[in-house]
């Protein structure tokens, strides 16, 4: 088998918790309606894990998903990077506990925190390590239980948000969807447009901390949206010019799941047809880093990608970051 130019995804997968949640039944516990949350966001339910399940757990079931679609020996994976903004604990990274939890060997894994964009920045990041050749095989993890940081209090982010996993095996030898191309970015701002106030070293956590709230998810809901609409579309159209792209030659765009207004706006800017952009966050809210895996696993258990055709994942989040990557399915 001889070694391809770019890396390929070997195997994907996805697991969400079985706790099902929707729009009426959260309707009985914050001031809200389906008809608000349906007509602003699009979602209609999502999943939420239980009191012992933690990010690792969300994200073993995702790896094992992807590891076996693979088809090859755990054994052969010497990289495990996990994207997330909701890790079991500050540290050791929800990685090492992944790591343990799969019984793989001694082999290199971290954490990485993009935000909504983690995934894409993680792939990102693990095609040049095993481009490098020091890796020749990764598990790359999105995995959220945002359910942890959601305020119950505040209603305009409580009914955005759900809990999952999505996990891709990247190789440079095999048969794949092939990675063209990356365009990350990251501008440090604003951090206050979407961030959790407390628990790390600038306000460490106290009884003061807690009774603010401020180890809770805050949004500045408006001034995002209009930001994830600018930056997505940019971070499109640098990648595919890079490439010397045309939109029109993209077949499917697997954007992030935060909001179908945000993705329809995106697909205007796009000059793109809607039915180019695979949605499920209907069904899954925004699973920040989880959400593009979880989209790519399930479009690709539908079917939907034909091989040859053209893919762009794009993401924005916290930070605010961006990422877009091109595929080759
Ligand atoms: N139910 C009912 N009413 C609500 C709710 C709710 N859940 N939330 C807010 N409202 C009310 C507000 O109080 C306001 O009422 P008022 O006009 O009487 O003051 C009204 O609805 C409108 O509120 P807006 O905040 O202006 O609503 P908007 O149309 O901007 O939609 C939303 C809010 C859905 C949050 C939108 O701004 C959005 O989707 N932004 C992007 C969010 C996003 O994608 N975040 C994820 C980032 S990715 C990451 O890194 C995690």
């Amino acid at each position: 088998m001889s070694t391809s130019e770019y890396s390929v995804i070997l195997g994907v997968g996805s697991f969400v918790p079985s706790k099902v949640i929707d729009n009426q039944e959260l309707s009985k516990k914050v001031d809200t309606s389906d008809e608000w949350i349906q007509s602003r966001t699009g979602i209609r339910q999502r999943h939420f894990a239980g009191d012992e399940e933690s990010t690792s757990d969300l994200a073993l079931g995702a790896a094992r998903n992807a590891i076996s679609n693979a088809g090859i020996d755990s054994d052969l994976i010497d990289l495990v990077v996990v994207a997330t903004i909701t890790p079991d604990m500050a540290f050791p990274s929800t990685a090492c506990q992944l790591q343990h939890k799969l019984g793989l060997g001694k082999v290199a894994s971290f954490d990485l925190e993009a935000a909504c964009s983690g995934f894409l920045y993680a792939l990102d990041v693990a095609d040049a390590l095993l481009a490098s050749g020091r890796y020749r095989h990764a598990l790359v993890v999105g995995a959220e239980k945002m359910s942890s940081i959601m305020d119950w209090s505040d209603r305009t982010t409580c009914v955005l948000f759900g809990d999952g996993a999505g996990a891709v095996v990247l190789g440079r030898k095999g048969q794949g969807p092939q990675l063209l191309g990356f365009q990350s970015g990251a501008d440090g701002a604003n951090p206050s447009l979407l961030y959790q106030p407390a628990g790390g070293s600038k306000t460490p956590a106290s009884m003061n901390s807690i009774e603010n709230r401020e180890h809770f998810l805050r949004m500045n809901g408006r001034e995002i949206f209009k930001s994830a609409v600018r930056v997505m579309e940019m971070a499109s159209r640098q990648l595919l010019a890079a490439h010397d792209i045309d939109p029109n030659d993209v077949d499917h765009v697997i954007p992030h799941q935060a909001n179908v207004r945000i993705v329809e706006s995106l697909a205007n800017r796009l000059e793109l047809p809607i039915d180019k952009f695979f949605c499920n966050l209907e069904r899954h809210g925004n699973t920040s880093a989880a959400s593009i895996p979880l989209a790519l696993d399930e479009a690709t258990r539908l079917g939907i990608f034909k091989p040859g055709q053209l893919g762009l994942m794009v993401a924005f989040g916290a930070g605010l970051t961006w990422s877009a990557t091109l595929v080759r399915f």
